[in-house]
């Protein structure tokens, strides 16, 4: 019997905003990847089919007007939540969207600092562009036996590198540890540096507020903070006006068009292209809005309770899974496995237990913490998982193991 939580309740009230979770057996333990969708955030997706079906910005009748409504009230939403005007935040299909678009504005000689646990959809960008370590460009921070970055490392990176980009994600994916990254933007500061955040993994435990830290651009996803998938944002501190060209080039853009050229719109609309994913924004719209309801001290204290149910449970003491980086309260864990982690997690899905293995997309980082190179095996929470998913994951495991051969003493 594991003892009472304090917090049970609050869990049980997130868990009810989400209907996916109300009749499911499943111990949904993959939020890193993608987290369920709250209730409001899929009537928005259902009213927009339902109710307002039209384009936005463009139509001369009522429904496109209330269309166009909700998606502007999305942006003053995600506004709020990250602290910025309304005007700083484009509407992108994602978080990998986002980072591509930065950096082919960010081409040209300057020095790229980034840290050894990026995911590709940061790294890969710049390696495309033509940055690489071997060739003296990509400053790469190492990762700490800790699951983070020191800040000796970033610091003395900086000061080699004054006015560089530094370009790096707020909280790994695949350790699952949150770097200092409110430090390290002051000292990327110090140092005349441009600064590039991924908020993905963070953006749906852990407030960003992009104005108190003097953010410069960051990227994050509406799959990974209860909204739908193929949406999500790139905020770019004082707007859109000093971006002279555009990723994508279509309707929407331009101002003015003619046989010669064209002249895009300074705003954001030269980034969003195309008729968007309107029913995507309303609902990353309706679930920044839900969000800033139940407020982030309330997602991370129910998370910090699953984290005390998991650790009374004994996940951190079974002797075939080397937890990456120390035992705390966070949304993510990663193991080194004795055996194949594959293994594991097809076992645990057979008992509706839903974990990822692998390299997380994050190949270096993999290396880095686990020589073997055969993947990490993660558990990743949100604040809707309860008792159920913890006893049936725990339990879950030694059952497998023992089908592995392997005996709980
Ligand atoms: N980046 C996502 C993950 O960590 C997909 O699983």
């Amino acid at each position: 019997m594991l003892r009472a939580y304090p917090k049970a309740k609050s869990i049980k009230e997130i868990r009810n905003c989400f209907p996916s979770l109300a009749y499911t057996e499943l111990a949904y333990l993959d939020n890193a990847a993608s987290t369920q969708t709250v209730d409001s955030s899929i009537k928005a997706v259902s009213d927009y089919h339902y109710n307002y079906r039209a384009n936005v910005h463009r139509g001369d009748f009522e429904t496109s007007s209330i269309a166009s409504e909700m998606y502007d009230n999305a942006r003053i939403e995600i506004a709020k939540l990250i602290n910025c005007e309304p005007y700083e935040i484009a509407f992108t299909k994602g978080t990998t969207h986002s980072l591509n678009i930065v950096t082919n504005w960010l081409q040209d000689d300057r020095k790229v600092i980034v840290t050894e646990l990026e995911h590709h959809s940061l790294l890969m960008p710049w390696l495309k562009s033509g940055k690489t370590q071997n060739g003296g460009d990509l400053i790469v921070v190492p990762g700490s036996d800790y699951g983070d970055v020191s800040i000796e490392d970033f610091t003395k990176a900086c000061r080699e590198n004054p006015g560089s980009i530094c370009a790096f994600l707020t909280q790994s994916n695949l350790t699952g540890m949150s770097l200092p990254w409110e430090h390290m933007v002051r000292i990327a500061k110090e140092y005349d540096c441009e600064v590039v955040i991924d908020a993905c993994q963070s953006i749906g435990h852990k407030p960003m507020d992009v104005q108190a830290n003097n953010i410069d651009w960051m990227a994050f996803s509406g799959h990974k903070m209860y909204a739908s998938t193929g949406v999500g944002v790139l905020f770019h501190r004082g707007g859109f006006d000093d971006i002279d060209d555009a990723f994508d080039l279509g309707g929407g853009t331009a101002e003015h068009v003619d046989f010669d050229g064209y002249h895009l719109h300074s705003d954001y609309r030269k980034i969003e292209a195309g008729t968007p994913d309107i029913a995507g924004v309303h609902s990353i719209g309706a679930a920044a809005k839900w969000m800033q309801e139940i407020g982030y001290k309330d997602i991370q204290e129910c998370e910090a309770e699953f984290f005390n149910m998991l650790d009374d449970k004994g996940l951190f003491n079974i002797p075939q899974l080397k937890l990456i980086g120390p035992i705390t309260p966070r949304s993510v864990f990663s193991f080194v496995t004795e055996f194949n982690p594959s293994d594991l997690a097809g076992f645990l899905s057979f008992d509706k237990v839903c974990v990822r293995t692998g390299h997380m997309c994050a190949q270096p980082a993999s290396r880095r913490y686990n020589e073997d190179n055969t993947g990490v095996f993660r558990i990743s929470t949100a604040p809707y998982n309860n008792e159920h998913d913890c006893v049936k994951l725990v339990e879950g495991i030694w059952k497998a193991m023992e089908k592995m051969g392997f005996k709980n003493n």
